[in-house]
C-alpha cells in the first residue's frame, strides 16, 4: 500500500472523508497529537487499526466526534460529563462514559467493555473531516506500538508508511502531548485516568472537586487497571481446541464452528469477531472452546484476549 499525504484543503479532506468511507485508514491531525483514524462503526477499519499499530493487545480507543449532539447518541451524559463538555470541549479532553446499548459501535473499539472513551478534538481539520465524514472515528496516537505519538505528518509517515492509506497533512500539533482522560467510579467520584493536555487543576476546578487518583489510592475501588479490564465470559473458556467435547460451544478459525471467528483463517475478520463472539458464546451460558489462532500479526492480540478470557477467576 502507498500512503497518500493528504494537504488540508478541500480536496484532502474529501479524499480522506472517501478513504474512511471505504473502510480504509486516515492518520488526522488533533491538536493534542495525530490520531490513526477509522470508521468506529466497522469492525474491520477497526481491527486494521490495531493491525497497523501493531497492537500487541487490544486497548480500548478513543472514538472523536465533531460535536455534542452525536456524541450523546453512543454515551450516556451524565451532570458532571456535561460540565466537563460544556467547560472543556472541543479540546483535548477524553471523558469515559456509559456506552448506549444503541450506539452501533463496533465492539472492538470499547474492546467489549460498557464504556467508550469519547473526545471533541478543536483542531480545525479534524472537525473538518469529522462533519465530512459523518460519523464516529476510532483513533488511538498515530504510531506504531511501543513508540512514541506522532505530532507531525513525517512522524506518522517515519512510523506507519506503507500501513495506512493516508496522512492528512495538517503541519505539527500544538499540544504535542495526549488528551487528558477522565473516568467515573462505581461511587461516582470523578478519577483521573491519565494526565494530559488539559491540567487536573482545570477539572477540578470546573467540577468543584478533586479528580481521585485511582492508580495512586490502593483504596479506591476500582483501579485503572480495573477500570479498563476486559470483559471476562462468566463460563470457563478453552484454547488450542481441536475440537468440542460435552457441552462445549466450538468457536472456529480455519473452519466454522457452532461460532466462527473467521472460517477461512484471516485474521482481521476474526479480530472484528472477536468481541461480538465472546459475548454470543457467553449468553449461551455453556463452556466455549476456541480452535488455535496463529500467533503472528493481529493473532498475537487475538490470542492476549483469549488467554485473558480463559485464565482462572
Ligand atoms: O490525544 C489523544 O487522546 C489521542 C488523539 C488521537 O485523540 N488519542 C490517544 O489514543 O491517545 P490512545 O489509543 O493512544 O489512548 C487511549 C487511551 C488508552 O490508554 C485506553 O486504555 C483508554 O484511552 N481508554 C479507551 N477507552 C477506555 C475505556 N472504556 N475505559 C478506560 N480507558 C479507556
Ligand atoms: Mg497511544
Amino acid at each position: 500500500m502507498r500512503t497518500e499525504l493528504l494537504a488540508n484543503d478541500a480536496q484532502g479532506l474529501d479524499t480522506a472523508a472517501d478513504l474512511l468511507a471505504a473502510g480504509q485508514l486516515v492518520a488526522m491531525p488533533t491538536e493534542t497529537v495525530y490520531g490513526l483514524a477509522g470508521d468506529a462503526r466497522s469492525a474491520a477499519a477497526v481491527a486494521r487499526i490495531y493491525e497497523a499499530k501493531g497492537r500487541p493487545s487490544f486497548n480500548p480507543l478513543i472514538v472523536h466526534l465533531p460535536d455534542l449532539e452525536p456524541a450523546r447518541r453512543i454515551a450516556d451524559f451524565h451532570a458532571d460529563a456535561l460540565i466537563l463538555a460544556d467547560a472543556f470541549w472541543p479540546g483535548a479532553l477524553t471523558m469515559v462514559l456509559p456506552l448506549r446499548p444503541d450506539a452501533g459501535v463496533a465492539s472492538l473499539v470499547t474492546a467489549g467493555l460498557d464504556t467508550i472513551a469519547i473526545r471533541i478534538p478543536a483542531h480545525p481539520a479534524a472537525r473538518a473531516l469529522l462533519r465530512r465524514f459523518g460519523g464516529p472515528l476510532a483513533a488511538p496516537s498515530a504510531n506504531p506500538s511501543g513508540r512514541v505519538s506522532a505530532t507531525s505528518a513525517a512522524h506518522v509517515i517515519a512510523g506507519l508508511d506503507g500501513r495506512i492509506a493516508a496522512v492528512l497533512d495538517a503541519g505539527p500539533c500544538e499540544v504535542g502531548v495526549e488528551s487528558t482522560i477522565v473516568g467515573w467510579l462505581p461511587d461516582g467520584r470523578p478519577a483521573l485516568l491519565r494526565p494530559g493536555g488539559i491540567p487536573a487543576e482545570h477539572l477540578e476546578a470546573a467540577l468543584g472537586r478533586p479528580l481521585a487518583h485511582p492508580q495512586l489510592d490502593p483504596s479506591a475501588p476500582n483501579a485503572p487497571g480495573q477500570l479498563t479490564s476486559h470483559y471476562a465470559p462468566g463460563a470457563p473458556v478453552r484454547l488450542d481446541a481441536e475440537g468440542p467435547e460435552g457441552d462445549e460451544i466450538f468457536v472456529g478459525f480455519g473452519r466454522e464452528g457452532d461460532l466462527t471467528l473467521s472460517a477461512t483463517g484471516d485474521l482481521v475478520e476474526a479480530a472484528a469477531r472477536l468481541f461480538d463472539v465472546l459475548h454470543q458464546a457467553d449468553a449461551l451460558g455453556r463452556p466455549i472452546a476456541f480452535a488455535p489462532v496463529p500467533d503472528h500479526g493481529l493473532g498475537a492480540a487475538i490470542n492476549d484476549r483469549l488467554r485473558r478470557a480463559a485464565a482462572p477467576r
